[in-house]
């Protein structure tokens, strides 16, 4: 192999590693924080940093995440979110949690996060947890959880969680985003405001067009 073939594949490598660092989550931090000034009016790609000077505990800290919120939501599930929003020092760091509450038979509903990989653990109940992976394979995985057991839902990929069980459901999970945010399938296509044209939607699911107007009147709140 020439030199010049060696220096070509070489480059390539490092072109390739760079695009992949870029299609990761959250970037590093450059600095050992950056607490979120969630009162700046500067736009950035994740929020300015707060003076070092000014920083105290507060800004790393959250309390409650003990107590269950109330899930009695149509779907019997409700999100507590414990993000940048909650904790201004997780700005930068790539990480947040959320407290996931289900009423028997509760249902997470199908959704992604466009932002981060999840790992969710059971810490009450039997909770059926399940992920569909990307075209054209589509291919569904899916576990029955108890308490203590671990799963992954990879980033991006549409996943759901429903109580199978007659007692509440209680999950702690993990996100690799400072904000992963959430993309629930059914309120984005059929609650999107201004609303999408029928004819879209009856033709990629394949509905009758009363249907998709009772389900655009469904979730539009
Ligand atoms: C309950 O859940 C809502 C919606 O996710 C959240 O905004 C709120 O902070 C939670 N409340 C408590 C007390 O955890």
């Amino acid at each position: 192999m020439t030199m010049d073939s060696k220096l070509v594949i070489l480059f390539f490598a490092v072109a390739m590693a760079i695009a992949s660092s870029a299609m990761a989550s959250d970037p590093s931090p450059l600095q050992d924080f950056c607490v979120a000034d969630h009162a700046s009016k500067v736009l950035v790609n994740g929020l300015v940093c707060k003076n070092p000077k000014y920083v105290t505990e507060k800004d790393f800290f959250f309390s409650g995440l003990d107590k269950a919120n109330n899930s009695k939501s149509r779907v019997g599930s409700i999100v507590t979110p414990v993000n940048v929003v909650q904790i201004p020092g997780l700005n930068t760091l790539g990480i947040s949690l959320v407290r996931i509450d289900f009423q028997p038979g509760g249902l997470n509903p199908p959704h992604t996060h466009p932002r981060a990989t999840e790992l969710l653990t059971v810490l009450e109940g039997t909770l059926g947890v399940g992920f569909v992976t990307s075209n054209s394979e589509n291919r569904f995985i899916s576990k029955v959880l108890k308490k203590g057991d671990v799963f992954t839902f990879p980033i991006g990929l549409i996943h759901f969680q429903i109580n199978l069980g007659k007692d509440p459901v209680v999950a702690i999970a993990a996100l690799s985003s400072q904000n992963p945010g959430v993309i629930t399938i059914a309120d984005a296509l059929f609650g999107s405001k201004p609303p999408i044209d029928v004819n879209v939607l009856t033709k990629a699911f394949s509905l009758d067009k009363d249907v998709v107007e009772y389900l655009q009147d469904e979730f539009s709140d």
